[in-house]
């Protein structure tokens, strides 16, 4: 089995796997947090495999998903791309958001602590704080590059005009964004912003958070303590029209031989080679099976009859509750720069 190539991110020079890992389920959100002694046998297999463009995040755990990579990555550093965020604080159980470049720069020495590394490859903002005018967080991040501690910047579920609005303070190297078949809300603007401005696209969530793999019986799996019971996609209202998108993308796989969740995967890896998919996993099986689609080929009628199906208003029920989307791109608008003096 070949191993996953490279795709250049952004146009200061990050170069990274094809495929990423997405480690968050590792530790937090998907169910209790796995073995330690497997999950880090599992990141050195993937790092062998050629996957080494590794997603984690401040906020994972909270902290331990950093401790994890930490530990994972002891003699293969240079090997891989760690990509951290922050910008999501937690007290108390409670979670908020900040983008104060004290706490910008705080949080990025505690993630260089944890991960136990001398610098971040690519520095998130994980989501944006409306109270902040995002060229004051940008400023910290830009002094944080030239200090050596953060190589490349990007922004997680920013708006258009924020992402423009950042990239004027420095150049945004990443986007990343929720880009998957039952989501593809940001195509309107957000893409072709990233792309008029040479930035990457990396997306989370490429397999429906499991559900392009099972369809509804993925909730036979998921225990009381998983992020996607309470998913409104995997609601009784939404489950049957969405169970019935599944069963056609898998009529479609068995056809191109594959399985439904290589299709899925392969779709966004044929949006282009500025995007790069970051699918979560816990197992080296799944792991593997994500490997293969990156040699799964669609050609121009297979991606028509792919997004005629999963069009843009295709799945019943939002991509997260609520709550959640008030901290999405749709609402990242933060006050003018102006409002500082
Ligand atoms: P996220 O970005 O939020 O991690 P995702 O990548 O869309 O979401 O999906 C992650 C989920 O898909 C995980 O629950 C993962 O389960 P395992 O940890 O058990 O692998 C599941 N998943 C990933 N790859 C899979 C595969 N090839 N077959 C079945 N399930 C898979």
């Amino acid at each position: 089995m070949a191993n996953v190539g490279t795709k250049k991110l952004g146009q200061q020079g990050l170069c990274v796997s094809e495929q990423g890992l997405g480690c968050m389920g590792m530790s937090f959100l998907y169910g209790p947090p796995k073995p330690e002694q497997e999950m880090i046998d599992l990141i050195h297999y993937a790092v062998n495999r050629g996957v080494t463009f590794l997603d984690t995040s401040d906020m994972y755990g909270p902290e331990t998903n950093e401790i994890l990579l930490g530990k994972a990555l002891k003699g293969i550093r240079e090997k891989v791309q760690i990509a951290t965020k922050f910008g999501i604080t937690w007290a108390n159980g409670e979670f908020g958001v900040s983008g104060d470049p004290a706490y910008v720069r705080a949080a990025c020495e505690a993630s260089l602590k944890r991960l136990d590394v001398d610098y971040i490859d690519l520095y998130y903002q994980h989501r944006v704080d409306t109270s902040v005018p995002i060229e004051a967080t940008m400023g910290e991040l830009k002094k944080l590059v030239e200090e050596g501690k953060i190589k490349y910047v990007g922004l997680s579920e920013a708006s258009a005009s924020t992402i423009r609005r950042a990239h004027a303070v420095h150049p945004i190297t990443a986007v990343e964004l929720e880009w998957s078949l039952w989501t593809r809300d940001s195509e309107a603007q957000i893409i072709p912003t990233c792309r008029e401005l040479g930035i990457g696209i990396v997306t989370y969530s490429p397999l429906g958070r499991g559900f392009f793999a099972s369809g509804a019986k993925l909730l036979e799996s998921v225990t009381d303590y998983d992020y996607r019971k309470g998913s409104p996609r995997l609601q009784s209202e939404n489950l049957e029209h969405n169970q019935a998108l599944f069963q056609k993308l898998s009529e479609i796989s068995s056809r191109k031989g594959c399985s439904p969740s290589q299709l899925a995967l392969a779709w966004v890896q044929h949006q282009g080679n500025d995007v790069v998919p970051i699918p979560g996993t816990t197992k080296i099986k799944n792991l593997n099976d994500n490997i293969v689609s990156v040699s799964v080929h669609l050609s121009a009628d297979d991606m028509k009859e792919i997004e005629a199906i999963f069009h843009v208003d295709a799945a019943a029920g939002g991509r997260s509750r609520e709550e959640e989307l008030q901290m999405s791109w749709m609402n990242s608008e933060t006050p003018p720069y102006s409002t500082l003096h």
